[in-house]
């Protein structure tokens, strides 16, 4: 698929950076994260290219692109319908899909990953890049609880690595977590502050520690809903009112598991527990594996605690 919109990419990329002026970001991964940075990135000015494992799924993500834009647009250009359909056209003109990475990053300043929460395959994904990629090509990761370091290892570009942790739904979640690591330049790390904030986010810096800051305190409490509910103490849907009217909270701990991903939220619990196991936040949830083990991983899949159309 080409750049339809190469000007308008080139026109709006607002990313002025001391080392590298990230203009061309390859998006690994096309659910519902990677989709998601796709839109911000290309609603800002700047090139994408969304990698994933099949045209299908690639169809699937620009086509989630499409309906959030058209959610955005609806307000953005209230008053003036024909400029949000030219608004649409020129941001997906700004995607390109693929899926061969290494065909295309030859250009890219920025690879950004963000496939399934596994440490072996993230590692995979970036060694393979890290022998194609351009010297100055920084490397990212989206990863929710994996440590950075460990992804980077296995790269020979560790000063050129960091974390960039968006939130779901990226279109409407304003933060993003920057991560370095001890490996990270500090170049690395202001072009990867830079480049959030182009996309129009608010970035808060992070140590490369377990959670970074939001899921640390985000997932045990999500988690810790799900004991109190195994526990007979509440019914999700009490749970969830409770947490919603009592506490301001948008959604509800089981609305928001369901809707960050079931599989995601085992995947998080499985790493930490694995690092450790006495601590009783990271303790297992049978109602979850249960869950995982029969593929209900939320709304992504249609029923996870709850039931989606
Ligand atoms: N794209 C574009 N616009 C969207 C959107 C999307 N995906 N989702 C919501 N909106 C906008 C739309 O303008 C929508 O209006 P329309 O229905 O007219 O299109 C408006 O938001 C309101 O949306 P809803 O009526 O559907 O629902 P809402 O008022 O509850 O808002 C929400 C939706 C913004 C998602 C809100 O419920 C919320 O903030 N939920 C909490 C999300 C959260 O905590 N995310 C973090 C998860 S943890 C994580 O991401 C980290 C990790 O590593 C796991
Ligand atoms: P998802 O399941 O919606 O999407 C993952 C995508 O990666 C799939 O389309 C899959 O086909 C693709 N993929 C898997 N392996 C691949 C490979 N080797 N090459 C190319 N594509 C590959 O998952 P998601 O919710 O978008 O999460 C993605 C990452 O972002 C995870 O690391 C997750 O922890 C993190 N994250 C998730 C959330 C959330 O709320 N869901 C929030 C922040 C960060």
């Amino acid at each position: 698929m080409a750049f339809i919109g190469h000007q308008f990419c080139r026109a709006f990329s607002s990313s002025t950076l001391r080392s590298v002026a990230i203009k061309h970001v390859v998006i690994v991964g096309g659910g519902q994260m990677g989709a998601g940075i796709a839109q911000v990135a290309a609603s800002t000015g700047h090139q994408v290219t969304l990698v994933d494992t099949s045209e299908a799924i690639l169809a699937k993500g620009v086509k989630g692109i499409e309906t959030s834009l058209k959610r955005v647009v609806k307000k953005k250009f209230a008053d003036k319908p024909e400029a949000g359909e030219a608004f649409i056209e020129k941001v997906l003109g700004c995607v390109s899909t693929a899926t061969d990475v290494g065909a295309v990053v030859e250009s890219a300043d920025l690879v950004l990953e963000a496939i399934v929460e596994n440490l072996k395959i993230k590692q995979d994904l970036f060694s393979g890049i890290d022998k194609v990629a351009p010297e100055h090509t920084i490397f990212a990761s989206n990863t929710s609880s994996l440590p950075i370091g460990d992804i980077a290892s296995v790269t020979s570009r560790l000063d050129r690595f960091g974390g960039l942790h968006f939130f779901n739904p990226v279109p409407m979640m304003k933060l993003v977590e920057v991560i370095g690591t001890s490996s990270t330049s500090q170049d690395t790390f202001d072009s990867l502050v830079n480049f959030s904030r182009a996309l129009g986010k608010t970035t808060v810096s992070c140590k490369d520690t377990p959670g970074f800051i939001v899921n640390r305190l985000l997932v045990p409490y999500m988690l810790e809903a799900v004991r109190l509910h195994e526990r007979g103490h509440g019914s999700k849907e009490d749970i969830d009112v409770a947490m919603k009217l009592g506490a301001g909270y948008p959604m509800g701990p089981f609305e928001l598991l369901d809707y960050v991903g079931l599989d995601t939220a085992k995947f998080i619990l499985d790493g930490w527990s694995a690092m450790d196991a006495d601590n009783p936040l990271f303790a297992q949830s049978p109602l979850l594996n249960k869950l995982v083990a029969e593929g209900k991983y939320g709304k992504k899949t249609g029923e996870g605690f709850y039931k989606y159309k």
